[in-house]
């Protein structure tokens, strides 16, 4: 039985002080049908780590290498130190914006499950590899790469987030047919590079457009274990409706 995995991408939002507000807010509002949490700035963790009892705090990305001249960057030692247990790596964003690629995506998340630090590996096709009909040889391309290399016995306990762009901040989400579909997909990429008990333990999320009023159905999707949400996690009341949702 996978536990269902609720996590909020901030993305370039909120202040420490908006951070701890928030976390303050969320905290009572929890409960046990799932995994909570949050990704937030890198300036905003150790404040977060510090405030949060049960609300997880995810960094938004990480360096693969522990030390050395990366001007800006962030090592998985460092994430440490703040007490922080997941990491959002491969966003679309990194990957269209800055540069990340599927092989600096599988260093990263090596490094962080070195660290027992749990990844959440972000995928997902663009609007014109959905409309040429690729979305499948991409999830299935992304993930060979992304998590080359690996033991099957870490990969059943990360988490992989597949997230169309075309549905990203959009509006504009996928069906839930569609993202069952893709989520397993996914779930079964996994099995063929690492097994029945990886493909079966790894929980799979789907994001791009999720709000209160579309978590439902795509929580009850056989192969959708939770959801990587933007815009709506921002807010406390709509991330409360999200949460109240999934009970
Ligand atoms: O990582 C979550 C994100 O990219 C989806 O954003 O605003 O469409 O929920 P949003």
């Amino acid at each position: 039985m996978r536990k269902p995995i609720i996590v909020g991408n901030w993305k370039m939002n909120k202040t420490c002080k908006e951070t701890v507000e928030f976390i303050n807010a969320i905290e009572p509002v929890l409960h046990d049908a799932a995994d909570y949490g949050v990704g937030a700035p890198f300036t905003a963790l150790k404040d977060a780590t510090a405030t949060a009892k049960n609300l997880i705090i995810a960094a938004e990305n990480c360096h693969f290498e522990d030390n050395g001249a990366f001007t800006g960057e962030v090592s998985v030692p460092m994430l440490e130190e703040l007490n922080v247990k997941y990491c959002i790596i491969g966003h679309s964003e990194r990957r269209t914006m800055f540069g990340d690629t599927d092989e600096t995506v599988n260093k990263k998340a090596k490094r962080l499950v070195k660290a027992d630090i749990t990844p959440i590996v972000c995928i997902g096709e663009t609007e014109a590899q959905y409309d040429a009909g690729l979305t499948e040889k991409v999830i299935r391309d992304q993930l060979t790469g992304s998590l080359a290399d690996m033991c099957p016995n870490c990969v059943k306990d990360i988490v992989i987030a597949y997230e169309p762009i075309w549905a990203i901040g959009t509006g504009k989400s996928a069906s839930k047919d569609d993202a069952q579909n893709c989520c397993a997909i996914v779930r079964d990429q996994v099995r063929k590079m690492y097994g029945d008990d990886a493909a079966e333990g790894v929980r799979v999320q789907y994001g791009g457009s999720v709000k209160p009023e579309n978590i439902k159905e795509y929580m009850a999707c056989e192969d959708i274990d939770g959801a990587l949400i933007g815009g709506a996690s921002l807010k406390v009341d709509s991330f409360t409706a999200i949460i109240d949702a999934t009970k």
